[in-house]
């Protein structure tokens, strides 16, 4: 697998909006916000939720299952939570819009728990 994955214009969402992309055996949700663009698995690492369909405040998405919250930014949870769910650099290339596989930095406290 690249490790750049395209997204297609079409799939990528609108201002203040998100978008759940299902590419290169990946669903992530994107959220754009402020003009950019976050990505993260949308499988919640607790009990899997979909966190596309979350409540977003302050960059951070609360799963709609059971409440828990992650970083948009790092896919971190706020103060430090045990779980974390895998966030993806995303750039623009000649307009076209890329997530990148590379492992995001660890949390200060968290671990990886979606994979
Ligand atoms: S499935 Fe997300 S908090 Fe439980």
């Amino acid at each position: 697998m690249s490790e750049l994955v395209h997204i297609p214009q079409h799939k990528l969402p609108a201002p203040g909006s998100r978008s759940i992309v299902r590419e290169a055996g990946l669903c992530l949700a994107l959220f754009h916000v402020d003009g950019k663009l976050y990505a993260i698995d949308d499988s919640c690492p607790h009990a899997g939720g979909s966190l596309v369909m979350g409540l977003l405040e302050d960059m951070q998405v609360r799963c709609p299952a059971h409440g828990l919250k992650f970083d948009i930014r790092t896919g971190c949870m706020p103060y430090g939570g045990g779980m974390r769910v895998r966030s993806y650099p995303v750039t623009v290339v000649d307009g076209q819009t890329f997530v990148s596989l590379h492992q995001t930095p660890e949390c200060k406290t968290g671990r990886l728990g979606a994979f």
